[in-house]
């Protein structure tokens, strides 16, 4: 079985030196690819920046979604199984100044325009693949995680809070396409990503 895992968070840059980005260190993801790789799936890791390369995980390095999105559009064909880690940024400023943008005295407006939502993209395409996604919500949780499951066509997404956002440890909920949902307590993001393996092997994959 093949996984494609994406992590860590974008950039989007609107001049030389400053960018637009999400709070993520990728460290759920890069343990997930860790932990799928030691249960045998072969793994390919997108990684966005911020974050050491892991050891032993072929990994393609990004930065900004545009340059994610590629990235997945590329490998999506070869895996079994895709899961979408990453903070991609919703938004990327229209133009990308060349130089570093001179201080003024007034406001500065920065047009921002909408990035691909990748892993809704992945999911018009999905055929027989296992989609798995993230939503992290501060308000309506289940209710904004069972309606992006739906709308990304995904057979899972991953509830979790702004309090999981550069800590180590996690507390979330696992939703799953057919109704059914698992809450897990709080617990480091190595044992989160072993027992997110753990679960996608059982309910995907029919192992005990
Ligand atoms: O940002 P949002 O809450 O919609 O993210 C939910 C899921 O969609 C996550 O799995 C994230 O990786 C993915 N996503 C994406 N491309 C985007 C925004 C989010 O793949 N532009």
């Amino acid at each position: 079985m093949k996984a494609l895992v994406t992590a860590g968070p974008t950039r989007e840059y609107l001049d030389s030196v400053r960018y637009l980005s999400n709070g993520s260190s990728g460290k759920t993801g890069i343990e997930l690819a860790r932990a799928l790789k030691q249960s045998g799936f072969s793994v390919k890791l997108i990684l966005g920046p911020g974050s050491e390369t892991p050891k032993n995980i072929p990994t393609v390095r990004t930065v900004s979604a545009l340059q994610m999105f590629e990235q997945v559009k590329r490998n999506f064909g070869w895996c079994d199984i895709f899961v979408s880690c990453a903070a991609v940024a919703d938004y990327r400023p229209q133009k990308i100044s060349r130089k570093k943008i001179k201080k003024g005295a007034g406001p500065l407006m920065v047009r921002l325009v909408p990035n691909p939502d990748i892993l809704r993209t992945m999911g018009v395409r999905k055929g027989r693949k296992i989609l798995v996604g993230f939503a992290l919500e501060d308000a309506q949780g289940l209710q904004n995680a069972r309606k992006k499951l739906k709308e990304k066509n995904c057979d899972m997404i991953v509830l979790n809070s702004p309090s999981t956002v550069e800590a180590d440890k996690i507390s979330a909920s696992l939703l799953f396409s057919d109704g059914s949902a698992l809450k897990l307590g709080k617990i480091s993001k190595d044992a989160f990503a072993k027992k997110l393996c753990q679960t996608i092997l059982k309910k995907f994959y029919g192992s005990i």
